[in-house]
């Protein structure tokens, strides 16, 4: 049995080994998983799981910014651990816990918070967008959310955080606020950077051809996780087309590619270069391209979904996995946190 003592010390040694790559990544219990989150996110946190030190979490604290009732909170933070275990996360390789079981969270958030502006968090656009769409309940955790969510990257010292577009200026300001704290106190975080298997951040756009899929926005141009096998079919044959082109090798509508680039997504690419052909000698049928889109998506999300559903019956287990995940994401947390106070000089005895 080692004691807590020589935890910390072998921690904070791996900690030290700079060559140790470490990985984070959060998903907020705000609603039910989509298309976007699986292949912006999730997808790359399975393939990632076998390499790499792991902790990905359920961001309820996150949560509280927008959606201050707690009553659904323990039902969704149950849907969203499921979804991840579902779609391929082992919690037995990985740390997969709740945010606010990690305490540490909150304290390193609040040094952080002094070393982050008051005009740099203003003109973040999820801060912006947020304002527009609860002017009622512009919170000062709303203002600084990209200074929680650097305390949920740093505090593990991650280097690769796995996650889609929309989360680029988060991932920037997070770089930003780590270097402060490096330039103040002393060098104790890497720099995160954003990260996706291919070169690019993923956007999976909706199917109305208006923004990206969304957990609690535009629901029926979102395709989720748990959506059964006629609402996706429903959904996809409502996605907007046109009458076709008249031009050969005409360049695609918004609305067109976004259909093309959610069939990459599921489809053979036998299906996608039939339907390219058909696009480009102006003989494209978008009915029968929705009907297959609608029977790929199908086979794509049913077997995610019966898993998620029997994984989701089972509290006992949900329970176990974040009890363990969070005494793994605590330790690791507990060894940054002792750096944190000793650089910062805040240990007096
Ligand atoms: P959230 O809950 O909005 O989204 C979870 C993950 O899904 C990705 N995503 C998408 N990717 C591609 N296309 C889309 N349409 C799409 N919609 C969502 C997001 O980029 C994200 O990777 N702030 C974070 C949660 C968070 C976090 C963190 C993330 C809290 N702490 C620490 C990383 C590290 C958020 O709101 O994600």
């Amino acid at each position: 049995m080692i004691n807590q003592k020589q935890q910390t010390s072998f921690y904070l040694r791996r900690l030290m080994d700079m060559n140790k790559k470490i990985v984070m990544s959060g998903i907020r219990p705000t609603g039910f998983l989509h298309l976007g989150n699986y292949f912006g996110a999730v997808k790359n946190y399975v393939r990632l799981q076998d390499e790499f030190e792991c902790y990905f979490m359920v961001a309820d604290l996150h949560s509280l910014t927008t959606h201050p009732d707690t009553k659904e909170l323990k039902i969704n933070v149950q849907r969203v651990l499921s979804e991840n275990i579902a779609c391929g996360l082992d919690p037995e390789k990985v740390a997969l816990y709740c945010q606010s079981h990690v305490h540490e969270t909150a304290e390193l958030y609040l040094y952080l918070t002094m070393l982050a502006y008051k005009g740099e968090l203003e003109k973040t656009t999820t801060f912006k967008d947020k304002v527009r769409l609860q002017p009622e309940n512009i919170n000062a955790g709303l203002l600084t959310y990209p200074v929680l969510q650097t305390a949920d990257i740093i505090l593990h010292r991650a280097s690769y955080v796995p996650v889609g577009k929309d989360q680029e200026q988060h991932l920037e300001m997070a770089r930003n606020f780590a270097n402060r704290f490096n330039h103040r106190y002393g060098d104790v975080f890497p720099e995160p950077q954003a990260f996706n298997f291919g070169d690019e951040l993923v956007k999976v756009p909706s199917l109305d051809g208006a923004g990206k899929m969304s957990k609690s926005e535009n629901q029926f141009a979102t395709l989720y996780l748990s959506d059964d096998d006629e609402l996706i079919r429903k959904k996809v044959m409502k996605a907007k087309t046109d009458s076709g082109p008249t031009v050969p090798n005409s360049s695609k509508p918004d609305y067109i590619e976004n259909i093309f680039g959610l069939m990459k997504l599921v489809s053979s690419p036998e299906v996608i270069s039939k339907f390219e052909e058909d696009y480009n000698n102006c003989t494209i049928r978008y009915g029968d391209m929705k009907k297959q889109l609608g029977e790929d998506m199908v086979k794509f999300i049913s077997p995610i979904r019966e898993k998620a559903d029997a994984i989701r019956n089972n509290e006992q287990y949900l329970k176990e996995v974040m009890e363990k995940g969070a005494e793994k994401a605590r330790k690791s947390a507990r060894a940054t946190m002792e750096l944190v106070r000793e650089v910062m000089g805040l240990n007096y005895f």
